[in-house]
């Protein structure tokens, strides 16, 4: 008889199970419908030449977009803070979500990728005046089951030297397609042999993955950091509320990795993975190590109704 060997395959918080629809989804571009392999955007796209654009994630679920007034406001703010005309009201957004998710047949278990780029350039240089067309708007919903096995044994950290910014340099709060910094990081990672990164802010404290918010449990208390140099995540915010609602003591607050590696749980949030465990930090065992302890086992199961019940409140409201 061999003996199990730990399981040290890679993997990220975004494991999905294989979908073999996804090979033939239909894409939106700019008003129309079209096979992923057809496709495209201009070589002299802003987002494609400069990173210059935003997007969101958002899962379906039941046939809505679960917090989707929260997703179109992180959006509409971003693009009024970089000067980036959407061009259309969120319910029209809502629109290009729906008929695309219709087209491929989805009511859920769809995770979609909303890309607002600047638009079409006039010549290959930076100068945002120069994107005479646009923006350009994208959509893409793919079939999506978050993987079971990323549920079951965790994600392994790595704590990399790149850190997140200043927000006088490029604000983190920006969920813009230029994503340098994390993927960096997430280099920084796989270096060292983990799964994603744990990022620390300026100061040293630990802050966020490159990928997700990160979360701590320590004593029956629920840790994250002060939110002023990560991703302002629907996730994040969410997880914050349904602690306080049900008595789980919750702090947004500055900790160092010496907390974090003594932590009882710990784990990652995200539209994608809702609540995945972590399983080490740096080669420490966080916990018992693998899949989510009691806490996050019961923040996952209060998420859940609180996707439900956000669904059942966009039906209702729409009719
Ligand atoms: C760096 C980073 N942190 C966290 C998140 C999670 O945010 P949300 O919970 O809104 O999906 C994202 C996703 O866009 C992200 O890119």
């Amino acid at each position: 008889m061999t003996t199990p060997q730990p399981d040290t395959a890679a993997r990220t918080t975004h494991d999905a199970e294989a979908d073999a629809r996804n090979s033939d989804i239909l894409i939106y571009v700019d008003g129309e419908l079209v096979h992923r392999d057809q496709a495209k955007v201009s070589v002299y796209d802003s987002g494609f030449m400069l990173g210059d654009g935003m997007w969101e994630g958002m899962r379906l679920y039941d046939g809505e977009w679960a917090f989707f007034d929260a997703h179109m406001d992180r959006l509409f703010n971003s693009c009024k803070a970089v000067a980036l005309e959407i061009g259309k009201t969120p319910e029209e957004i809502r629109a290009i979500l729906d008929r695309t998710a219709a087209a491929n047949g989805m009511t859920g278990d769809a995770h979609c990728r909303l890309m607002i780029t600047r638009g079409r350039k006039a010549k290959p240089f930076q100068h945002p005046g120069l994107s005479k067309w646009g923006p350009t708007i994208v959509a893409i919903v793919e079939h999506s089951v978050p993987s079971e096995r990323v549920q079951g044994t965790g994600i392994r950290l790595a704590s990399v030297p790149q850190v997140r910014g200043l927000p006088h340099s490029q604000d983190p709060k920006f969920n813009s397609h230029s994503k340098l910094n994390c993927v960096i990081a997430c280099l920084q990672a796989e270096q060292a042999g983990a799964d994603e990164a744990l990022m620390l802010d300026p100061q040293g404290f630990v802050n966020t993955t490159n990928a997700c918010n990160f979360f701590i449990v320590r004593r029956g208390e629920v840790w994250t950091s002060t939110g002023d140099y990560c991703m302002n995540g629907v996730t994040r915010a969410n997880v914050i509320t349904l602690c306080r609602e049900a008595g789980i003591p919750v702090f947004e607050k500055n900790f160092s990795l010496y907390e974090a590696y003594g932590a009882d749980e710990a784990f990652l949030t995200g539209t994608f993975g809702a609540q995945t465990p972590v399983a080490e930090i740096d080669g420490r065992v966080i916990g018992a190590g693998g899949g989510a302890g009691p806490v996050t086992r019961r923040i996952r199961a209060l998420y859940k109704a609180m996707v439900a019940q956000n669904v059942a409140e966009q039906k209702a409201r729409r009719g």
